[in-house]
C-alpha cells in the first residue's frame, strides 16, 4: 500500500484544492496517513499570501530531511501558491524538493511522481490552464460523509490590489459554466451535503463565461485567452446564478460564498439576500481600509462611502444580518490619521469578526514601488489596537444574543459533552445541548442561546416540537427542552 501525508496551508480555495489533491492520489491506490515515516509522499499545499509563509515552508520541509536521508525513495511535493510564484527556482532553493505543482497542474501529480520514482530529475510544472479552464470537481465519499463542502466557481483574480500576490500565483480570472456549478452542487447533495460554500477570489464577479460573438469557438474549445481578453467585461450574473442554485437544489440548506468583493455586491444581491432563505444571515466582506487615501493607493477601486453604502444594505436584508472583514495595517504611507479612519469604519459597520494583517511586502506586486515605511513595531501596535476593537464589538455582538433564537446546522459531536456543534445562519460556532441516542448531524436545528463565550455560544434545543421529532424516545426522557427540527 502507498501512502501519502498532505499538510495544508492558506485559505479556502487551498482546502478545497487538498481536497482534490487526496482524491487525485486515491485514485492511484494511495492512503492517506498522518505519520511522515509511514508516507511514501508528502505533499505541502502552500500559501504565499504573506512574506513569513516562505520561511515557515523551508523551516517545515527542513524538518525531513533525517527521515529523506533515511528512506531515499521518499517523494516531496510542493504544491499552492508558493510553488507556483517560485517554480523551479524553489528547487533550487530546497534539495528536498522532488516535485513544485501549480494549482492548475494537480491532475499530473501521479504522472509526476512516477517521473521521480523511475530516477527522473526534480521537476516543476506550474503553467496555468488559461485557454481551457479545468475546475477539479468534489467526489461524493460515502464512507467520509461531508455536512458542509466547496465548490468552485470562478478562479484566478485580475483586480491587482496593489499589496497581493495573488493574481500572480492563480492567474487570470476564469469562470465556470452555471450548469456545471449546478451540477456538482446537486451530486454533493445526493451524498448528504447540506451547505454550500462558493469558493473565487472575487466570487461575486461571477458571470457565464464570455463567449466570442463571431467566428470563434467557445473556450472549451480551445478560444486562445488572447481572444477572449478583446471581449467587453461581463456585468456580474452573480445574483442570478445564487437563485438558479436555489431553485435547482431543493435539497440545499445553505449557500454561503466567499469572498465578495465590495465593488460587486450589486442591488440585485442584496436583493437575493432579502429573498432567499438558503442565504445565510452573514457574509465575509474584506474591507482593507477605512481610509479613501490608502484604498486608493491599495487599488480597491472602492472608497469609505461607498464600502459603508454596501455594508448597510446587507445589514438591512435581513434581521440579525452580521458582516466580518479582512483588515491590512501598516500599508505603505498609512498615517495615524488614515489607521484612525480604519479602526472607525470598523465600528460604524459594526463588524462581528476581523482578520487582521500587518502589510508583508510581496514580489511581483505594484506596492513594492511605494517603500514598506511603517516600522514593524508601529505595525504590531496597529494590529493590536485593531484585534481590542474587533473584540470588543465580538464580544457585544455575541452578548446580545443571549436568549435569542439560532437556526444551526449540525456539524457533529462537539467537544463538550452533551452537545453537538454547528454554525448559526450567521456563521457563529454554536455548541447545542441535545438530548442523546439521536444523530444530529447534518440536521438544522433551531435553538436558544443561553451562554456567549468570546469565540463561541452555547444554546439548547428549543419547543415546540413537530410531531416527527416529539416521537424520539430519547428526546422525551431528556432534561433540556425539547427540540424544533427545521429540517
Ligand atoms: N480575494 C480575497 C482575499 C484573498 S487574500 C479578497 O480580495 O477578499 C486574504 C487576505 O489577505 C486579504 O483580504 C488581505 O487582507 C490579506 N493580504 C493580502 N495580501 C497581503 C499582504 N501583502 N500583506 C498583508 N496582508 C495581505
Ligand atoms: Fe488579492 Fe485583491 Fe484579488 Fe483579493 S481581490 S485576491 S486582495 S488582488
Ligand atoms: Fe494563500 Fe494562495 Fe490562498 S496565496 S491565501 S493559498 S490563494
Amino acid at each position: 500500500m502507498r501512502r501519502f501525508l498532505l499538510q495544508t496551508f492558506g485559505c479556502q480555495m487551498n482546502m478545497h484544492d487538498s481536497r482534490r489533491i487526496e482524491e487525485v492520489l486515491y485514485a492511484q491506490g494511495y492512503e492517506a496517513t498522518d505519520a511522515p515515516e509511514l508516507a511514501d509522499l508528502i505533499v505541502f499545499n502552500t500559501c504565499s499570501i504573506r512574506e513569513k509563509a516562505d520561511h515557515k515552508l523551508l523551516s517545515t520541509v527542513g524538518t525531513f530531511r533525517p527521515l529523506k536521508e533515511r528512506k531515499r525513495e521518499l517523494v516531496i511535493a510542493v504544491a499552492g501558491c508558493m510553488a507556483q510564484q517560485q517554480g523551479k527556482a524553489l528547487l533550487a532553493r530546497a534539495d528536498l524538493v522532488d516535485i513544485v505543482l501549480g494549482p492548475d497542474n494537480i491532475p499530473e501529480l501521479p504522472e509526476l511522481v512516477r517521473h521521480v520514482q523511475n530516477g527522473g530529475k526534480p521537476i516543476a510544472r506550474t503553467e496555468f490552464d488559461l485557454d481551457q479552464p479545468a475546475f477539479l470537481t468534489a467526489r461524493v465519499r460515502p464512507d467520509r460523509p461531508e455536512v458542509a463542502s466547496y465548490v468552485t466557481v470562478m478562479k484566478g483574480c485580475d483586480e491587482r490590489c496593489t499589496y497581493c500576490i495573488v493574481p500572480y500565483t492563480r492567474g487570470s480570472e476564469r469562470y465556470r459554466p452555471a450548469t456545471d456549478i449546478v451540477r456538482e452542487i446537486q451530486t454533493l447533495c445526493e451524498g448528504g451535503v447540506r451547505e454550500i460554500t462558493l469558493l473565487g477570489q472575487t466570487v461575486n464577479s461571477w458571470h457565464e463565461p464570455v463567449r466570442p460573438e463571431v467566428g470563434s469557438q467557445p473556450i472549451a474549445q480551445g478560444l486562445k485567452l488572447s481572444a477572449l481578453m478583446q471581449q467587453p467585461v461581463a456585468e456580474s450574473q452573480f445574483a442570478e446564478l445564487v437563485r438558479r442554485i436555489a431553485r435547482e437544489v431543493p435539497a440545499l440548506a445553505r449557500l454561503r460564498y466567499t469572498s465578495p468583493h465590495p465593488r460587486h455586491v450589486t442591488d440585485a444581491l442584496v436583493l437575493a439576500h432579502r429573498e432567499l432563505p438558503i442565504l445565510p444571515a452573514h457574509v465575509h466582506l474584506p474591507m482593507q481600509s477605512g481610509s479613501d487615501r490608502v484604498l486608493r493607493r491599495m487599488l480597491r477601486r472602492y472608497r469609505r462611502h461607498t464600502f459603508l453604502e454596501k455594508a448597510r444594505a446587507l445589514q438591512a436584508s435581513r434581521p440579525g444580518f452580521t458582516l466580518s472583514t479582512d483588515i491590512i495595517v501598516g500599508f505603505p504611507g498609512e498615517t495615524d490619521s488614515d489607521f484612525e479612519d480604519t479602526l472607525s469604519l470598523m465600528r460604524e459597520v459594526g463588524f462581528v469578526s476581523v482578520f487582521g494583517f500587518k502589510y508583508s511586502p510581496r514580489p511581483h506586486t505594484p506596492a513594492l514601488r511605494l517603500s514598506d515605511d511603517i516600522p514593524e513595531s508601529v505595525k504590531s501596535e496597529r494590529l493590536a489596537r485593531l484585534f481590542e476593537v474587533a473584540d470588543e464589538l465580538q464580544v457585544q455582538h455575541h452578548a446580545q444574543l443571549v436568549g435569542q433564537m439560532v437556526e444551526v446546522l449540525v456539524d457533529g459531536p462537539s467537544k463538550e459533552a452533551g452537545h453537538v456543534a454547528g454554525r448559526s445562519e450567521r456563521h457563529e460556532l454554536v455548541h447545542v445541548a441535545v438530548p442523546s441516542g439521536t444523530d444530529w448531524t447534518g440536521r438544522l436545528v433551531r435553538a436558544r442561546v443561553t451562554q456567549a463565550k468570546k469565540r463561541s455560544l452555547f444554546a439548547i434545543l428549543e419547543m415546540p416540537l413537530p410531531a416527527a421529532a416529539r416521537d424520539l424516545p430519547s428526546a422525551r426522557k431528556m432534561p433540556v427542552r425539547l427540540p424544533l427540527v427545521v429540517s
